[in-house]
């Protein structure tokens, strides 16, 4: 059973709202009655979205790109005066690779897409939640951030990062009713995945459906009193 929640007049950012995961947070924010913007860089993926969700808002944003946050930001707070739910969900992947493979831009591309980025809309966008009434901030973390099978080094370390990091805005800003969390998935049940890893059992993987359902509960009144966390979203893995 899923819990209905009320986010009427709430303004919410999802970045890589075009994603496996985002585009179940977009409509379930959606439904729930939210003012959702969606980030995106592929044209078609954003197209797709604002099919099958008309009440998204898409713009075009490289959260790795702090000048491009810069000019986003105030045509935001002018359109709908404020921002009160981020969910970071841009991130992504590398692996198969020893440390003696790994390129100094693999490392760098992990970095700036799972870390960087989170710092740089954070920092811009907990501002406009400080001159407000607080927020609610999620990131997409992962189980690696705990734990390493090795063979994604530059992964791993990026999500571990990932997760002192949000302990750390957390306690900066707790004062100003802003929640920072972070979720740690194992596997999602995505396209990509499927065609990565066709021989796997898809059982066991988290449905983003699931994963939005603890999203949402994170940006909801319910979750005050939950900051700084990395909450284990492991499923039968
Ligand atoms: N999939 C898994 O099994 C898994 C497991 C653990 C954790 N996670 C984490 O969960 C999150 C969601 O995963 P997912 O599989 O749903 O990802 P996904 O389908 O690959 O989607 C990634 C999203 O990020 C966007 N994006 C990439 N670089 C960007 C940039 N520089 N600026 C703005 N947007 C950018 C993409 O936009 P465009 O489509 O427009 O390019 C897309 O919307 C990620 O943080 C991932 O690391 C995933």
């Amino acid at each position: 059973m899923s819990v209905t929640y009320n986010f009427s007049n709430k303004v919410v950012l999802i970045t890589g709202g075009t994603g496996a995961l985002g585009r179940t947070l977009v409509k379930k924010f959606i439904d729930s009655g939210a003012i959702t913007i969606s980030s995106f860089l592929n044209e078609k993926e954003a197209e797709k979205l604002k099919t099958a969700n008309p009440k998204v808002e898409m713009i075009e944003l490289d959260i790795g790109k702090e000048e491009q946050i810069l000019k986003m930001i105030p045509i935001l707070v002018e359109r709908f005066s404020t921002i009160n739910i981020l969910v970071n969900v841009v991130g992504g992947y590398l692996g198969g690779k020893n440390i003696t493979e790994l390129s100094g831009t693999d490392w760098d591309t992990m970095m700036n897409l799972n870390l960087k980025s989170a710092f740089l809309i954070s920092k811009h966008v907990i501002p406009i939640m400080k001159s407000g009434n607080g927020g609610n901030v999620v990131h997409i973390s992962s189980r690696t951030g705990l734990k390493s099978e090795g063979y994604d080094s530059a992964y791993a370390a990026s999500k571990a990062a990932l997760i002192r990091f949000v302990e750390s805005a957390a306690q900066e800003f707790k004062e100003h009713n802003i929640n920072i969390n972070c979720i740690l998935p194992t596997t999602i049940d995505t396209d990509a995945n499927r065609k990565a890893m066709p021989k796997a059992d898809f059982t066991k993987w988290l449905l983003t459906e699931d994963l939005a359902n603890v999203v949402l509960f994170l940006c909801s009144p319910s979750s005050g009193v939950i900051n700084g966390s990395a909450i284990p979203t492991y499923g039968l893995s």
